[in-house]
């Protein structure tokens, strides 16, 4: 009776480690199909897919600072042809319209000032980034 009972609680046992093993083997499933999402790929690194990171340095939203630094410094960092200066109280005056303003005559174009500044690949987004960074310098 002793031994069927052990035989009993082994093949019972048997059965809940196999589960286990398929219940584990699912989850390791789940995180890898999850991973593929989340996981972090340094650019250049072609073993995982570096290809495929690229065109988000490339295309994705630019910072403020990169749009302000190469397309809006050429004129603003020095005031050519009476565009408000970086870093001056300038910006506070412009600031004074608000930005809505302010992007829609940066947009247009105002003045001296080209439409978008010439950045014709910038999207709203990035020029009003750039309009904040140079706002933000009047502080
Ligand atoms: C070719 C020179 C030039 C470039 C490049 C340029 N600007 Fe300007 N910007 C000007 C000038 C000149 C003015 C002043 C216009 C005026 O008030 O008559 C000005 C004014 C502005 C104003 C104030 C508008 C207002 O309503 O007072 C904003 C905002 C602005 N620029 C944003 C930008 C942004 C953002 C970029 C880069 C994407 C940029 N500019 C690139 C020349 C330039």
């Amino acid at each position: 009776m002793k031994k069927i009972t052990s035989a009993l609680v082994a093949l019972g046992l048997g059965i809940a480690l196999s589960a286990s093993v398929q219940a584990t083997s699912n989850d390791e499933a789940v995180a890898e199909r999850i991973k593929a999402v989340g996981s972090v790929c340094i650019e250049g690194d072609d073993s995982c897919g570096g290809a495929a990171a690229a065109p988000v340095a490339a295309g994705g939203t630019r910072s403020s600072e990169e749009i302000y630094t190469s397309k809006c410094a050429g004129c603003h960092a020095t005031g050519a042809a009476g565009a408000p200066k970086y870093g001056t109280p300038e910006w506070a005056d412009r600031g004074a319209k608000g930005m809505e303003s302010l992007l829609a005559s940066a947009i247009s174009g105002v003045g001296a000032m080209p439409p978008r500044g010439l950045c014709m690949d910038c999207s709203d987004e990035e020029l009003q980034g750039a309009i904040q960074h140079m706002l933000d310098s009047s502080k």
